[in-house]
């Protein structure tokens, strides 16, 4: 069982980045073999919509280190994307991600990968959990639309201090389940 978590946050000290270790470290010691990507310091382009993808099962042309995510993505059998909220909405690094997944639209992604579960931990500075979701849960409809489970979504609040989280029992719990329910 691999489980992948990547990360979209630039800061190292952050709070997505410290919730994602705990979901990994927890699936890990559940048995799980795990690998942690932050995608920040890759240099992913956005989508050219030049379509070469539809016409080569799926295969993005454009040669950067999302290639690197696109395999990392086919060899795992579920997904943690830990994701900080920039104005009322994910942030830059998680949409070019999931424009890049463009590539497996109209491609049969789960038949040929397999169905993968995914979730998603998201950090915010605002306390209200529910402030973003509507805007939250469209961005995420696109890992349905394509085939992957919904494991769980979370949201962390009033975290505006990198290693907020630390302080936070109730958080930390979550984040542990999201580890053990993403296997
Ligand atoms: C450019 C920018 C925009 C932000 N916009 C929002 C926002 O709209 N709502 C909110 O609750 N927090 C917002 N925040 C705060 C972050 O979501 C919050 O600090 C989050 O916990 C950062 O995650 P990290 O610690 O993993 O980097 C923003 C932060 C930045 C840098």
């Amino acid at each position: 069982m691999k489980i992948l978590g990547i990360n979209t946050s630039p800061r190292d000290n952050g709070n997505c980045k410290i919730a994602l270790e705990k979901a990994l470290e927890t699936a890990k010691a559940e048995g799980a073999e795990v690998e942690l990507i932050n995608s920040n310091k890759l240099n992913i382009s956005a989508c050219q919509a030049d379509n070469y993808c539809k016409a080569h099962e799926g295969k993005c042309p454009v040669d950067d280190d999302m290639q690197q995510i696109y395999r990392a993505i086919e060899e795992a059998d579920g997904i943690i994307f830990a994701i900080p909220v920039y104005f009322f909405d994910v942030n830059a690094q998680m949409k070019l991600i999931i424009d890049r997944l463009y590539s497996y639209f109209q491609f049969p992604f789960a038949e040929t990968y397999g169905t993968k579960k995914v979730s998603f931990i998201i950090s915010q500075g605002t306390p209200d959990v529910a402030a973003f979701e509507n805007t939250l849960k469209v961005q995420f409809g696109a890992f349905e639309f394509l085939g992957f489970e919904l494991a769980d979504f979370v949201v962390l609040g009033d975290n505006n201090i990198p290693g907020a989280i630390n302080e936070k029992e109730d958080q930390m719990a979550q984040v542990v389940e999201v580890g053990k329910n993403i296997l």
